[in-house]
């Protein structure tokens, strides 16, 4: 084959692609917002942009899925009602309507106050005679912490147990707790810190995360700091606390001295004593 050749077959195979692109549907935008905070009567409007050439089909329809395409949650087609299905069934705005065009009226999907099951992959697929078109995106619909605590406690007469607790996020949070001084910005993230997460009955998690420090390796001014994020999202939330040595073990667990009657006894016998001696 020439030159000739091949540029006859490039721009026919061209002029194929162009004439395919131009007669179908194609997606230019799927708008789809990253992260929603859960269960905060936030709407999520998922658009689909699509744009169909000129030579326009009478026949658009626009399905959502959510994970994978065996879940249906809305559909749509010219001529006939917007409907909400599976996970998704009356808790849409099926009135919204995202473009005056009669074929893009009601491609958008509004999900109003979307929950923690909510969070996953979005698929908008367009049909139209000519062509099948999808997009995918995911949102994350996470939930805020309940409660977050950070605390320490002796474990021995030289050492400690940092503890940092999160209760009802959502997805799993991850916990990073570092190590600081007073005067100081820079901090040092601990690296033997061990984490666990479970699963509540409602769906969220509470994790909690500690470390073990010798006394001899902590600043005596330092401060402890957990982190708590939520990957992904920009959510985080975090607890300082002061270092404290605190001396031994035995001077914090020592009773109160009321509670020793007999020692308590001896003592004032012993004082009264003394007082004895110094009259006589
Ligand atoms: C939720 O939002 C809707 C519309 O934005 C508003 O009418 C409604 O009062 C809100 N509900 C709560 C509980 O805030
Ligand atoms: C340290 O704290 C963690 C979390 O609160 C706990 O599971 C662990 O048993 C504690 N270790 C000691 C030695 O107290
Ligand atoms: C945090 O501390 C408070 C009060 O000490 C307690 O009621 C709560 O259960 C703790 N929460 C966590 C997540 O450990």
């Amino acid at each position: 084959m020439g030159a000739g050749g091949v540029w006859a077959t490039v721009s026919v195979l061209a002029t194929l692609l162009l004439l395919r692109v131009c007669e179908g549907v194609f997606i230019e935008d799927l708008r789809v917002p990253a992260v929603v905070e859960h269960n905060a009567n936030a709407t999520a409007v998922l658009d689909c942009v699509y744009d169909l050439a000129a030579r326009e089909s009478d026949l658009v329809t626009v399905k959502w899925f959510f994970k994978d395409e065996n879940h249906l949650v809305y559909q749509w087609g010219k001529g006939l009602a917007p409907a909400g299905s599976g996970i998704l069934r009356g808790r849409l705005d099926l009135e919204h309507i995202a473009s005056r065009h009669a074929l893009k009226k009601h491609r958008a999907l509004i999900i109003q106050n979307p929950t923690i099951e909510l969070s996953g992959n979005y698929i908008c697929k367009v049909s139209t005679k000519e062509n099948v078109v999808t997009g995918t995106k995911k949102m994350i619909v996470y939930a805020p912490a309940r409660a977050m605590n950070l605390t320490q406690e002796r474990n021995s007469e030289s050492s400690i147990n940092i503890s940092c607790s999160a209760e009802g996020a959502f997805p799993v949070p991850r916990l990073d707790i570092y190590m600081k001084q007073e005067s100081r910005q820079t901090r040092i993230r601990l690296k033997k810190v061990k984490s666990v997460a479970s699963m509540t009955e409602e769906g969220v998690f509470d994790a909690t995360a500690h470390v073990h420090l010798l006394d001899s390796e902590i600043d005596p001014r330092a401060l402890f700091e957990c982190m708590m994020t939520i990957p992904d999202t920009q959510y985080s939330l975090k607890r300082v606390i002061k270092y404290h040595r605190g001396g031994k073990m035995a001077d914090t667990s020592a009773p109160p001295l009321s509670s020793h009657p007999v020692l308590l006894t001896a003592g004032v016998l012993l004082l009264w004593s003394c007082s004895l001696c110094d009259t006589s």
